[in-house]
């Protein structure tokens, strides 16, 4: 997976691309990372990017040509899409992440100021994306969170197998609780089931714990199945309650 970003802030990849999972990712060739100056693409003598909006209004519109110049300057690779991204695009869910991984080359165009003239996403870019419903003061923070969350599902990235199905959203629930040593902090134990060495109980409390925490947070997200599978559990757990009251 390649990835190619044309920003007017380079130097805020720097430390992204250089640490943990990222970085050794790079470093072991398993992704790629280039990132273009837009300014340098600019001819004027201000190496200016942006301009007044046509119509009026409040800030700045970046430019056309420096733009098209960055993404034109050099050849696309494989199968490559182009991505703006913008708070009016598709929201970036796991779904989305998992269908940009299958391409070859993301080229990733990071926005300013009230964002890029239309005629430049028109005619140059295949989809747009947001990172959510809220407004950032540029597309760089929105690119890496591209960049990251794509470049985990790349074969070999995540040294540890199989984590990444095991992941939230990847079967559709949020993932279960997790506990490390010691046994018991200030009092509070890690569940008895995870220490039985029972990796059959193990994963059904996993499921179970699973299954409950996207119902209370994300009910959305249950198939009938486990809404079914919640409410019989409830009303296990009552009549025990009700037993022993009586
Ligand atoms: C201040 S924003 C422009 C917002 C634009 N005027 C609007 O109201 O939709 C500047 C740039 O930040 C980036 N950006 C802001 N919010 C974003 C989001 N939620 N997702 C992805 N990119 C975002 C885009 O590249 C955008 O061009």
């Amino acid at each position: 997976m390649r990835f190619r970003v044309l920003t007017l802030f380079p130097q805020m990849f720097e430390t992204i691309m250089e640490t943990s999972i990222i970085g050794r990712a790079l470093a072991n060739n398993q992704i790629k990372f280039e990132c273009d100056d837009i300014r340098n693409y600019a001819t004027d003598k201000h190496k200016r990017v942006d301009d007044y909006p046509f119509g009026g209004g409040a800030g700045m519109v970046m430019k056309v040509e420096p733009l098209r110049d960055a993404l034109l300057a050099k050849p696309r690779f494989g199968n490559s899409r182009v991505i703006y991204l913008t708070p009016k695009g598709r929201t970036l869910t796991h779904q989305v992440v998992t269908e940009l991984a299958t391409f070859d080359e993301l080229i990733l165009v990071c926005g300013h100021y009230e964002g890029v003239d239309q005629r430049f996403v028109d005619r140059y870019v295949d989809d747009e994306v947001s990172i959510g419903d809220y407004v950032l003061t540029g597309g760089e923070l929105a690119a890496m969170i591209v960049i990251d969350s794509v470049s985990r599902l790349v074969n070999g990235v995540l040294t540890n197998e199989g984590s990444a199905d095991e992941e939230s959203f990847a079967n559709g629930l949020l993932e279960y609780p997790h506990y490390t040593r010691p046994q018991a902090v200030d009092g509070d134990e890690v569940p008895s089931v995870l220490l039985s060495g029972n990796h059959q109980e193990i994963e059904k409390w996993r499921y179970q714990q699973s299954v409950r925490i996207t119902g209370e947070r994300r009910p959305e997200l249950l198939s009938e199945e486990q809404v079914q599978e919640l409410k019989n559990n409830f009303a296990k757990k009552k009549k025990r309650v009700d037993k022993r009251r009586s």
